[in-house]
């Protein structure tokens, strides 16, 4: 039977709630805004009585059988699956979830080596093997994006025994991977396709955008529509489609994560997020696809920068590219795209999505307005002629990167004994926390990888590049597997 989208079941009973005058003997201790502080003077009374913990009616988000129930079937209607998962965690949660789900410990899963490191946590959490895709490494922009079909079969094909492939649609930069053969391979294979959706929430919603996880065939798919549908931050769905998927484990691996109170906001933002980007993506986003076009073209006018969109991901060995982003090159200016960012926030109060050594981005949604492109591409005249006047030399992308051997497997590492060594005496020792480098946002070695001395160079060479670099341990130390005690671990070898 079709679905009525223009209905909202869990934000309709929410709104009922609020207005019933119920008295509030229950959390949260705000009594629906009866308890005053500074925030409701400026967000509103309403905002907290909306703010409901699980009252009668309301249904119960960790085993739905009523509102939330009938919100997550439009959901998954909407987004072409068969069902959904509300989640209040974030895909940070989903990607957990998702991984955790599918994989038992010693279980292998293949993944881009440039994944979230809720990816990573999820193979500490769960036990499993990471068997680790290398991403296509673009040059000129210094940083790790999709990844190429012919790598990903290459491991499929050399890791039969694997559960499942895991898969970024799209990259942050906007970039897809070819999914779908990806998911055809796959499942030829017996392998599940799981995918980190976090910046792909609109793609079902227009044909002129890539193909989105459930088209595509995958069998999950963790979506952030809070970053590009407009839901409040940390809503997140997980979709489903198909035979391969255990809903009870999944279910159960979901409640061990979520919180027993959710927040009735963010359930409620879900709900009615869906129903506007139902009929109002496939109206609105050739709109916001032109705009972002002709935004790309302005910038390619301004001296010495460069907006880079379909074509030129393209050339360098796309499947297909999320046109509502905007990725402007800025370091031929001789500044990196960090002093951009800093200066259109400072000089011209533009916030933008991120910044790496070379580029920014900014990430559009139908919520973005021709004012606010407009803002951007004068700000950028301005930034352009402030630092052409100094005629700075270019700086030169360089990516260097060194794939390190795994000793062990990143559950084990997490959970042995750990030292704290400078990083110049951790040579051939193992790994006991991630380094992250951005750019090009790859991890340089995670829990249960050798640390090598190429490894170290590769870190000092990004150190001296002005990459960010994060790790639990700071000032030049790392934490280690301290050998000597490990031993006495080895009766948890099963873990
Ligand atoms: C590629 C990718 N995956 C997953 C996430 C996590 O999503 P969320 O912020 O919804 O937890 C992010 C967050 O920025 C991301 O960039």
């Amino acid at each position: 039977m079709e679905k009525d989208h223009r209905s909202t079941p869990f934000y309709t009973k929410l709104l009922e709630y609020a207005y019933s005058n119920t008295t509030p003997l229950d959390v949260p201790g705000h009594k629906l805004g009866a308890l005053h502080n500074d925030m409701m003077d400026v967000a509103g009374e309403m905002m907290f009585k909306l703010d409901a913990n699980a009252p009668r009616g309301l249904d119960n988000l960790n085993r739905p059988t009523g509102v939330i129930k009938e919100a997550a079937e439009l959901m998954a209607d909407a987004f072409g699956a068969e069902k959904a998962y509300f989640l209040t965690g974030g895909t940070t949660m989903g990607i957990l979830a998702m991984i955790m789900s599918v994989c038992r410990a010693k279980e292998k899963v293949i993944l881009p080596r440039n994944v979230h490191k809720s990816a990573i946590n999820a193979l500490i959490l769960s036990g499993a093997v990471p068997i680790f895709v290398a991403p296509y490494l673009d040059h000129e922009l210094g940083i790790a994006n999709h990844m190429d079909y012919k790598e990903v079969e290459k491991a499929i094909l050399e890791n039969p025994d694997a559960k499942a492939v895991f898969v970024i649609n799209p990259t942050y930069f906007g970039v897809a991977s070819d999914l779908k053969g990806i998911v055809d391979l796959a499942h030829e294979k017996d392998m599940m396709v799981i995918v980190d959706e976090a910046h792909g929430s609109h793609l079902p919603f227009s044909p002129l955008l890539p193909q989105s996880s459930m088209e595509a065939g995958a069998d999950m798919s963790s979506c952030s529509l809070h970053k590009t549908v407009g839901s409040l931050t940390q809503s997140s769905i997980l979709i489903t489609q198909g035979p391969r998927v255990d809903h009870i484990r999944l279910r159960s691996t979901i409640n061990m994560i979520q919180s027993t109170s959710p927040s009735s906001l963010l359930l409620a933002s879900l709900d009615v997020a869906r129903k506007t980007i139902y009929f109002e993506g496939p109206k609105q986003m050739p709109h916001l696809i032109e705009m972002a076009h002709q935004t790309r073209e302005k910038i390619n006018q301004i001296h010495g920068l460069k907006a880079v969109g379909t074509s030129y991901f393209m050339k360098n060995k796309a499947y297909d590219y999320d046109e509502t982003k905007i990725i402007v090159k800025v370091s031929d200016l001789g500044i990196t795209g960090f002093d951009v960012y800093k200066e259109l926030f400072d000089e011209h109060h533009i916030q933008l999505e991120l910044a790496e050594t070379h580029l920014i981005l900014a990430v559009l949604s139908i919520g973005t307005k021709q004012s606010d492109l407009d803002h951007l591409v004068e700000a950028l005249k301005v930034v352009s002629e402030k630092y052409s006047a100094m005629q700075l030399s270019p700086l030169q992308p360089k990516i260097k990167y060194t794939y390190p051997e795994a000793y062990t497997r990143p559950r084990e590492a997490y959970h042995a004994p750990k030292k704290y060594v400078p990083l110049n005496q951790a040579v051939d020792e193992i790994a006991a926390e991630s380094i992250m480098i951005y750019p090009p946002g790859i991890p340089i070695v995670i829990p249960g990888e050798i640390v090598s001395q190429d490894i170290l160079d590769d870190l000092d060479f990004y150190q001296q590049q002005g990459s960010v670099i994060l790790s639990d341990t700071e000032g030049g130390y790392i934490k280690i597997i301290d050998k000597e005690y490990w031993m006495k671990w080895e009766d948890d070898e099963d873990l």
